[in-house]
C-alpha cells in the first residue's frame, strides 16, 4: 500500500516534468454543458492536474479550490489562476487525505483521479466525499472503465453504484462509445450524480 502509494506520487511528479497527455489545456464539453446550466457557486477538483478545469470554472463565477498530488501541477494551477487574475485554494497532498476546507462545496469534479485509487482508498475517497459534498450538491466523474481483472486500475459498475448509496445518479455517458477520441480511444464513463438532501 505504502509502495503503492510512493510508486504513484513519483509518477505523477514525473509526468509534469513533461507534458502528460491528458494535459491538453482543453475544458470537456461535459463540463461546460453543466457548467452552463448551473449557478456557481464553491466548487472543488479533486486531481486538478494544472488547473485548466479550475480556470474554467472561476471563468463561469465559481469559487474554486483543487487538491492533486503532484507539486508541479499544484504550482502550474495556482500560476494558472493567478495570471487571470483569480483566486483559488489548491492543495498539494492526497484525495484521501484530512483538509479542513470552510464549507462543504456544491460542486465536486473528478476528472481521472479515481479510477487510478486502490479499493481501499476508494472507500476512504467515498467518506470524504460525504463531508467535502453539500446536500443537494453534484458530482461528476469522468473515469477509465476498468478493463483488466487483475488490475486496479478502471471503475466499474460497482464503483458507481457505491457512490449511489449518499447519491443519485442523474446522467451517465460511455464515452468511449460516443466520442472515443475523448478517452484516448479507451472506453471510459462519465456520470453525475447529485447529493441526496
Ligand atoms: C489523469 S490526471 C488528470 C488531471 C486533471 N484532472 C485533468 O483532467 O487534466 C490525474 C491527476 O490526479 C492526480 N492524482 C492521482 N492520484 C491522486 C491522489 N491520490 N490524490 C491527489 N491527486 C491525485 C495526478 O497527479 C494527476 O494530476
Amino acid at each position: 500500500m505504502m509502495l503503492e502509494k510512493v510508486r504513484r506520487w513519483l509518477r505523477f511528479n514525473l509526468f509534469y516534468l513533461g507534458k502528460p497527455p491528458w494535459d491538453t489545456g482543453i475544458t470537456p464539453l461535459e463540463l461546460f454543458d453543466f457548467l452552463a446550466a448551473s449557478q456557481p457557486g464553491r466548487a472543488l477538483d479533486l486531481g486538478c492536474g494544472t488547473g485548466t478545469n479550475l480556470l474554467t470554472m472561476a471563468e463561469y463565477g465559481w469559487d474554486v479550490a483543487g487538491i492533486d498530488l503532484a507539486w508541479l501541477s499544484v504550482w502550474r494551477s495556482r500560476r494558472k489562476l493567478r495570471e487571470a487574475g483569480y483566486v483559488g485554494r489548491v492543495i498539494n497532498g492526497t484525495v484521501t487525505g484530512d483538509y479542513h476546507f470552510e464549507a462543504p462545496f456544491d460542486f465536486v469534479l473528478d476528472m481521472g483521479c479515481f479510477h487510478g485509487l486502490t479499493q481501499a482508498e476508494r472507500h476512504i475517497y467515498r467518506k470524504k466525499l460525504t463531508k467535502r459534498l453539500k446536500h443537494g450538491g453534484t458530482y461528476m466523474i469522468y473515469a477509465h472503465r476498468k478493463t483488466e481483472p487483475d488490475h486496479d486500475h478502471g471503475i466499474t459498475d460497482e464503483d458507481l453504484a457505491g457512490f449511489g448509496e449518499i447519491m443519485s445518479l442523474v446522467w451517465r455517458e460511455d464515452s468511449g462509445e460516443k466520442r472515443p477520441e475523448s478517452s484516448g480511444g479507451r472506453p471510459a464513463t462519465w456520470a453525475r450524480f447529485q447529493r441526496k438532501k
